[in-house]
C-alpha cells in the first residue's frame, strides 16, 4: 500500500510528557512528546502486548507497564529484556500546528 500522512491531533493536545493512542486501520500507534519532539510507534508491547500507553514515558523512552523492558522512541528498540523485538516506528511531521504521521 502506498504510505499517506494522517493527521493525528493538533501540537496543543500533546504536551511534553504526554502519550496518546491513535488507531489506524489495523494499527495501534502510540505518540509521545519527549522534550518537546513528537515520536510514534506502535503501541502494543512486543513481548506480551501491553498497552505500552499504560506505561510510563520519560527520557529513555516508554516502560512497559507489564514486565518493565523501556523502548527507545526513536528506534524503537528495546533497552532491556524480557522485549527483544523492536517496535514500528513512524515518520511524524507537523504542518500548521498540526501532528499528522506517515501509515500505510
Ligand atoms: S508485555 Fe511488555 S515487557 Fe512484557
Amino acid at each position: 500500500m502506498v504510505p499517506q500522512w494522517v493527521r493525528v491531533c493538533s501540537v496543543g493536545d500533546l504536551r511534553m510528557g504526554e502519550m496518546l493512542d491513535f488507531d489506524y486501520k489495523d494499527r495501534k500507534i502510540l505518540l509521545a512528546n519527549i522534550n518537546g519532539k513528537i515520536y510514534a510507534t506502535d503501541r502494543i508491547c512486543t513481548h506480551a502486548e501491553a498497552d505500552l500507553t499504560t506505561g510510563i514515558l520519560n527520557e529513555e523512552g516508554v516502560t512497559c507497564p507489564l514486565h518493565l523492558s523501556t523502548f527507545n522512541m526513536e528506534t524503537g528498540v528495546p533497552q532491556n529484556l524480557p522485549a527483544e523485538v523492536p517496535l514500528k516506528t513512524y515518520n511524524v511531521k507537523i504542518e500548521q500546528n498540526e501532528i499528522y504521521v506517515e501509515v500505510e
